[in-house]
């Protein structure tokens, strides 16, 4: 066993000589204290490892001095020494978590065993404590790692947070925006609904984001700093630490916990910069990979602008289509991620089209069977197109079916029935229907009625009949507004 930081507290010096003496011996650090309150302020300075304590003593008693080093929190391990009278005490002491006690008169040897013994188990704990920190990083990472949004990355970063350290309070602050949905100032719990709390977790926030550390706060420094506005309310023992969210900027995450809980402490204070420096790496890898898809999109959209300037007719098509295909699949109880793939395949699903000549595109009288194969090939050709893309993957199917027809005879391919992709089958219905009621070089715009019925007839043949069903739903329930 190593050398450990003993603290022994006795009003009998003789007893603490010796004491000192026999652990010193063995190899430890011995510091010794008087009475309860002297050891307290030992044990508030932080390192000792093990407090042999008498129990009755004057000032503060081993009673009083368990009871105080559990409301501070002080990971320390505690052996009483109780003498005829007292072992009622001693065992009220156990229960609090003293590691044990011994009665005196007790032998040297005695106390050497007692004292290895709860050494032995504080390396555990502490082992312990270390496997559980390593759990709860991993939780984290994991939890993390399974957020598509930031909106989603920050609620789940709070709930680890929660969850880890079960503060009675969080506090969030970013220096910039982080999107939609999403506050610059998060404050969750009683603490903050006062202005002044809200109040020092900006200067605390402000402070610390120029000096980029984290730090521990004990009540008595809160006290002290907030204690004329908010009385006994601001007895709270608190620790906040840095965060960067990449392009959004930097900001500061605090947790807070009242005088009914144990005071966070400087191991405490350490997990929790790591689970802000981890979370702020997931936030930085989040926001560049937002911004590249950003980038993606814009670089998309000024693709869907070149075709639509291609042709004279088809002004704001894309987005009609797309806002169609939406409401289509919302009325078909669809999830969000399928929905805004809808919305995306809407917008490119004629992307293709950038590869048909202009002349073909806006003919106004027959296409050849040769310039029909040119504009048959646009399917095709936005895959191809969108193929580069890698975070347009799951729509490149969509794009290439939309032009299948329900009963085989469409193309590229010749897909029948529910072969052709649920979404392809939406566009198709909405692409049709937004063809049909808007005017094109080939025909005049068509009344609403006049597009279902077509749709209608084109049931089961063209288009999937229940799609068409509920299509004609969603626009009678638009019309009845
Ligand atoms: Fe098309």
């Amino acid at each position: 066993m190593g050398a450990y930081s003993i603290l022994l507290v006795d009003d009998e010096p003789e007893l603490l000589e010796v004491c000192q003496e026999t652990l010193s011996d063995d190899g430890h650090r011995v510091r010794t204290a008087s009475n309860g309150l002297e050891a307290l302020a030992v044990l508030q300075g932080g390192g000792v490892d093990l407090v042999v304590s008498d129990l009755r003593m004057p000032r503060l008693d081993g009673l009083g001095l368990i009871r105080k080093v559990a409301e501070l929190g002080l990971e320390v391990e505690i052996i009483f020494l109780t003498g005829y009278g007292t072992v009622e005490n001693a065992v009220e002491c156990l229960k609090l978590g003293a590691a044990d006690y011994l009665l005196k008169p007790f032998d040297i040897d005695q106390l050497r065993a007692a004292v290895h013994k709860a050494l032995a188990e504080r390396e555990m704990k502490l082992e312990q404590k270390k496997i559980g920190n390593l759990v709860r990083m991993l939780n984290l990472s994991q939890a993390l790692t399974e957020r598509k949004d930031m909106r989603g990355l920050v609620r789940e970063f709070l709930d680890q947070v929660r969850k880890a350290f079960e503060p009675e309070g969080i506090a969030m602050f970013f220096s910039a925006d982080l999107g939609p949905g999403l506050s610059q100032s998060i404050q969750i719990g009683p603490f903050f609904k006062r202005a002044e709390s809200r109040a020092w977790f900006a200067e605390l926030s402000a402070s610390l984001l120029r000096q980029g550390r984290p730090k521990l706060l004990d009540p008595a420094t809160m006290s002290q700093a907030l204690g004329q506005n908010l009385g006994d309310m601001a007895r709270v023992s608190a620790m906040a630490a840095p965060v960067a969210a990449g392009l959004a900027g930097s900001g500061v995450v605090a947790a807070l916990r009242g005088p009914s809980r144990p005071a966070y402490t400087l191991t405490d204070l350490q997990l929790f910069t790591v689970f802000a420096s981890h979370a702020s790496s997931c936030f930085e890898s989040f926001s560049a990979c937002s911004r590249l898809q950003d980038m993606n999109e814009e670089i998309v959209t000024s693709f869907v602008n070149a075709v639509e300037a291609k042709d004279t007719y088809t002004g704001g098509h894309s987005a009609r289509v797309s806002a169609y295909a939406r409401r289509l699949g919302q009325a078909l109880s669809l999830t969000s991620a399928e929905i805004t793939l809808l919305d995306r395949a809407g917008t490119l699903h004629d992307i293709g089209k950038i590869g048909v000549p202009d002349q073909i595109l806006n003919k106004p009288s027959t296409l050849t069977e040769e310039e029909r194969l040119v504009i048959r090939r646009h399917p095709a050709m936005g895959r191809e197109i969108l193929a580069k893309v890698s975070s347009l993957a799951e729509i490149l199917p969509v794009i290439a079916s939309h032009h299948e027809r329900f009963d085989g005879s469409g193309y590229p391919s010749g897909l029948a029935g529910t072969d052709i992709p649920l979404a392809s089958r939406i566009i198709s219905v909405v692409d049709g229907y937004e063809a049909m009621t808007s005017t094109r070089s080939y025909h005049r715009a068509r009344s609403r009625e006049e597009a279902l019925a077509i749709l209608d007839a084109g049931a089961n043949a063209q288009w999937d009949s229940d799609l068409v069903r509920v299509w004609r739903r969603v626009c009678l329930e638009a019309e009845g507004d």
